[in-house]
């Protein structure tokens, strides 16, 4: 049995004061209930101190949303890895859609940042997901299949253990229109299906696979129910303490 996973992808969202306000709800909430699941929490960069410093007596993991695969130097604007670790990070966002599509980052690029984050002890949740026009056309596993593939290249099967993939569907993304528990299912067997093709069954059956798109607490319990749905990655549902914690008593 793999333990469930639920994540918050706080995206750009909540300053330091929001930050402050959001996790003590979240801790209070979670120490008044039931849950039987891990927790990560991704706020902006901004936040990742603040968020360590008040996480700390808590079992809440902290993850960022982004990083760079370079060490240091001149790469303006970017975030290493080892700055991530250094303000408390465990996990890392890589390969999001919204940094595939808005910011133009390409398979090969993510795959940088991923062998990057492993070995400096980060361990990645790796997003993959197609666009509505991709899964319209018929080319739904073939996208797939080239996200998995390109983001892995390279990645050694010891490694595995390391990794998180988070299945979102770019048009469930915001948009209120989750894929049905089946829909979800057959892209997660899917996936699956092609960690055991490269790495073998036992690392196949051990990782985690998340689900993402306009999660919620009513929604959640049926699809994180699903064979191979192994967690959630949540983003508008995890800005509000209650309907995230509402998710993690679905797992
Ligand atoms: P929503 O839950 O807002 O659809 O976002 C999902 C997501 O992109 C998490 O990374």
């Amino acid at each position: 049995m793999r333990r469930k996973v639920i994540a918050g992808n706080w995206k750009m969202n909540n300053d330091l004061k929001e930050t402050q306000n959001l996790i003590s709800k979240l801790s209070a909430g979670l120490s008044n209930s039931e849950v039987n699941c891990d927790v990560i929490v991704c706020p902006p960069f901004t936040s990742l101190s603040e968020a360590y410093a008040l996480l700390k007596d808590t079992k809440i993991k902290l993850g960022a949303q982004n990083m760079y695969f370079e060490s240091s130097g001149a790469f303006t604007g970017e975030i290493s890895a080892a700055m991530l670790k250094s303000v408390g990070c465990e996990y890392v966002i890589l390969g999001h859609s919204e940094r595939r599509n808005i910011f133009g980052e390409s398979d090969e690029l993510i795959n940088s940042k991923i062998k990057k984050a492993i070995t400096s002890g980060l361990k990645p949740i790796f997003c993959v997901g197609e666009l509505l026009e991709e899964r319209e056309a018929g080319i739904m596993e073939e996208v797939i299949k080239r996200q998995v593939k390109a983001g892995l290249e390279g990645v050694s099967s010891d490694d595995m253990s390391k990794l998180i993939i988070a299945y979102e569907p770019v048009w469930a993304i915001g948009t209120g229109k989750t894929a049905s528990p089946d829909q979800a299912q057959e892209v997660h067997a899917l996936i699956r299906n092609l960690i055991k093709e490269k790495y073998g069954a036992p690392v196949s059956e051990k990782i985690i696979i998340q689900y993402g798109g306009s999660v919620k607490p009513d929604n959640a319990k049926e699809l994180l129910s699903q064979k191979d749905i192994d967690g959630a990655l949540v983003g508008g549902a995890c800005l509000k303490a209650d309907s995230f914690i509402g998710i993690m008593q679905g797992a």
